[in-house]
């Protein structure tokens, strides 16, 4: 019978996140943690974009070469983006990086992820950071591409 894995965290690592935030949304989901007090890691910096759609693979890759251990992009939920289908192709475009650029570069896939958060889901921006700070820790630092 395999062994069960047991999660390794490693105490000593912060990992440096960047976070796409979407004008509307997230960045507004962002916000209201911040106003309510939600505790979450500090070790990450948000880039305000105007729509989820704005985020080049070019700036991902850009971020993870110059010292990034993890990229979040978030966005409306689908259905909620103020420019109609920005996140419709922002999740186009997430599966190609993944696919071909992120694959290529040998780089683990769960270093960069997905995410829609609300206005409204301050609670959720707060628990995803977090959640995604641990994953990363888990993962270690990034090898410099
Ligand atoms: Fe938020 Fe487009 S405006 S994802």
């Amino acid at each position: 019978m395999p062994k069960a894995k047991t999660k390794v965290i490693r105490k000593d690592f912060t990992p440096e996140i960047l976070v796409f935030c979407c004008n509307w949304c997230s960045y507004a989901g962002a916000d209201l943690a911040g106003v309510s007090r939600f505790q979450y890691p500090p070790n990450m910096r948000i880039i305000r974009v105007m729509c989820s759609g704005r985020v080049d693979p070019a700036f991902v890759i850009k971020a993870l070469k110059e010292g990034a251990d993890g990229i979040l992009i978030t966005g409306c939920h689908i259905g909620d983006c103020h420019y109609i289908s920005g996140n419709e192709y922002a999740q186009e475009r997430f599966g190609r990086l993944h696919e071909i650029i992120i694959k290529q570069l040998g780089i683990n896939e769960k270093r960069v992820r997905l995410e829609w958060v609300s206005a409204s889901e301050g609670k959720r921006f707060a628990d995803l950071i977090t959640e995604f700070t641990n994953q990363i820790k888990e993962l270690g630092p990034l090898k410099v591409l």
